[in-house]
């Protein structure tokens, strides 16, 4: 089993990463033991994999909970909130309860959110069953539900007190899904270390296979580069902001097609693929690194042309960002491979990449 901490002082936790460790994990019945555990899933997830989960759970926990929701991005809303808070409330759920997310990013953000805020503040595991949310969502404790004006704009930072990452649970996922979690790998590599990009690549028919090696190995690198950002700034005031590469793009273009129309990972696809461009514009990166990047997100099944939009309905998707400032854009760019900051771009080059020109 590999395991990766996250070093957060004593908010810090491990990620433990293993085929199989669903209905066997130690670390997980250790800490649900006589508590109050309610299993927060959706619809498609949940009768896939929450028999297991329960099944090891069930002799160590004072009181076992399941709250099933609907499945998907549309669905990542105050209502389904409110289901979570009903049936911890009639059920009579205290403060010494255990919450555990079992599904995607989805699933994942809303029981986190839960826990932050149920009663003050609850305990929350994270076991993801997506690409996307085994390297990304379930680590770093960003939780939230969507506005309609505006991705993830209600939410809090609460940190899980585990990652249960079963790698088993991937070879139920549909290909679309597979390659939406691909963006967010690609993203770290293109971030933070170009040999990972590389090897990214050169593994990527085995990785869309959903090869056990190779996606072993992606997982674990992603959680790692992933853990350190976080250790370096927990609540986004300087460097993690850089995890958001082609998501103030992705963003929009989520939020402006309709929540759920194009994946987040599809999203945030064509939205590196425009922010690399960006970042050749502002002269930061060669053209030859961007053309690079753009061939292996198209090669993980990704968009990698975006929606044809005006400047002005551009500007005002991305003006509801958490990273705007007064309501100005601000963009995670390129200053080669392996290097990201977070800046405002001047309009000209901004309009150019939002007209897609050469
Ligand atoms: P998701 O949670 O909607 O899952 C995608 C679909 O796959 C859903 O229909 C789900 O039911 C299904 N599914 C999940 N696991 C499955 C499995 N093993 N087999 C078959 N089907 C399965 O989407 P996602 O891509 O996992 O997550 C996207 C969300 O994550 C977005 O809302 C995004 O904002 C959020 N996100 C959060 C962070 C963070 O740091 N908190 C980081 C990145 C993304
Ligand atoms: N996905 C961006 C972050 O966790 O900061």
């Amino acid at each position: 089993m590999r395991s990766i901490q996250v070093s957060l002082a004593e908010r810090s936790y491990p990620i433990l990463i293993q085929e199989g460790l669903l209905g066997q994990c130690d670390a997980l019945r250790a800490l649900a033991s006589g508590r109050q555990v309610a299993i927060v899933t959706d619809e498609t997830v949940g009768p896939l994999y929450e028999p297991r989960l329960r099944a090891g759970l069930e002799q160590e926990a004072a009181s076992l909970l399941t709250v099933t929701l609907p499945a998907g991005e549309t669905h990542k809303t105050w209502e389904s909130l409110n289901r979570i808070f009903d049936a911890l409330l009639q059920a009579r759920f205290d403060r010494g309860c255990l919450i555990v997310a079992l599904g995607g990013g989805v699933v994942g953000d809303m029981a986190g959110f839960a826990a932050a805020v149920y009663q003050r503040g609850v305990d929350f595991v994270q076991v993801p069953t997506t690409l996307l949310a085994l390297v990304d969502s379930s680590v770093g404790g960003k939780t939230a539900i969507n506005h309609p004006a505006g991705k993830n704009m209600i939410g809090s930072f609460h940190q899980p007190r585990l990652v249960l990452a079963d790698l088993d649970t991937l070879r139920s996922l549909p290909a679309r899904e597979l390659s939406a979690g691909l963006a967010e790998v690609i993203k770290h590599g293109a971030i933070a270390d170009p040999d990972y990009l590389d090897a990214v690549d050169r593994d990527m028919a085995a990785l869309r296979a959903c090869d056990p090696a190779a996606m072993a190995q992606a997982v674990a690198r992603s959680c790692e580069i992933k853990a350190d950002v976080v250790a370096r700034d927990e609540r986004e005031g300087g460097v993690r902001a850089i995890l958001n590469f082609g998501h103030t793009f992705g963003h929009a273009i989520e939020a402006g097609l309709g929540f759920g129309q194009w994946l987040h990972g599809e999203a945030v696809g064509a939205g590196m693929v425009q922010a690399a461009d960006l970042s050749c514009r502002l002269g930061l990166l060669p053209r030859a690194a961007a053309q690079r990047l753009d061939a292996v997100i198209e090669r993980a099944g990704l968009p990698v042309r975006a929606p044809q939009w005006s400047y002005e309905h551009w500007l005002a998707l991305m003006s509801v960002d958490k990273k705007a400032e007064q309501g100005a854009p601000r963009f995670v760019v390129l200053e080669g491979i392996g290097r990201a900051s977070l800046r405002r771009v001047p309009e000209a080059a901004l309009r150019e990449t939002l007209a897609g020109q050469a």
